[in-house]
């Protein structure tokens, strides 16, 4: 459903990804694993549109997405979380949910309703709704992201680093978000430091380094390479419960 192949790209002419490539299929959770500077936002980064890539082809469910803008990469059903928080502090939960629908403006009714069963699908939304987001924890704040990426029934998400600076509690509450935005069939491109979290939730993972893959097969194949994990993160990851 997405295909990455041979991807050349970064910032001003320097290239972080050399020959990136990944195939990611229908309804899994993928995710891509790797240290500090790999250039795992610049994966996502380069999918979602906010930088073009150099080489490569980028496919997703048969629509060429190389060199459309950001805009018109949401309306193909692709949208992303980024790793750094961007919710408007002083709008409400509510308000800042609704946001995710502004590229389609053609029915007010229809993001309403998509509203409403949003709030169902996560108690969050529904019990915070009119509190500003700025009140929110940072797992709390994690959720309503979430929530505004699903506003148009994508059909890829991409979430960089879900649980950076979350305490374990909130960890799970993402983990089983994640679970139930896949449920209700998007197809999940993550992109985690903490490798335990990553191979708990994903079909598949992609363990990149300097801008290539180095690795990548199933969550249980790829946790059983403790050396090479051992290599690239200082450490092999914990077993999973
Ligand atoms: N806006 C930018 N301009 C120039 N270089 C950048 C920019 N953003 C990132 N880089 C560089 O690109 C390389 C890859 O960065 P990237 O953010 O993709 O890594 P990452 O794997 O996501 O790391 P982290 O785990 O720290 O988030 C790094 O060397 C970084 O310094
Ligand atoms: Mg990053």
């Amino acid at each position: 459903m997405i295909s990455l192949s041979d991807v050349y790209g970064g910032y001003g002419g320097l290239d972080i990804l050399s020959g990136f490539g990944i195939q990611v299929e229908k309804g899994s959770i993928n995710c891509i694993v790797g240290p500090n500077g790999a250039g795992k936002s610049t994966v996502l980064k380069t999918l979602s549109g906010v930088l073009r890539p150099r080489r490569g082809s980028i496919v997703v469910d048969g629509i060429d997405l190389t060199g459309m803008s950001p805009t018109e990469i949401i309306r193909t059903g692709v949208v992303q979380v980024p790793q750094r928080h961007g919710l408007f502090a002083t709008l409400t939960v509510r308000q800042n949910v609704m946001m995710g629908g502004y590229v389609d403006r053609r029915a007010a009714g229809r993001l309403r309703a998509r509203y409403e069963e949003l709030a169902g699908m996560f108690p969050l939304i529904a019990k915070r709704s009119a509190e500003r987001a700025g009140s929110l924890s940072g797992g709390q704040r994690r959720i309503v992201e979430f929530a505004r990426a699903m506003m148009l029934d994508p059909k890829v998400i991409l979430l960089d680093e879900p649980t950076l600076g979350l305490d374990p509690q909130s960890r799970a509450v993402i983990h089983e978000s994640t679970r139930a935005m896949n449920a209700m069939g998007t197809t999940i491109l993550m992109v985690e430091q903490n490798v335990r979290f990553g191979l708990s939730l994903a079909d598949r993972v992609t363990v990149m380094s300097a801008g290539a893959v180095v690795l990548e097969g199933t969550a249980s194949e790829i946790a059983d390479h403790p050396d090479l994990m051992g290599l690239f993160f200082g450490h092999a990851p914990e077993p999973r419960e």
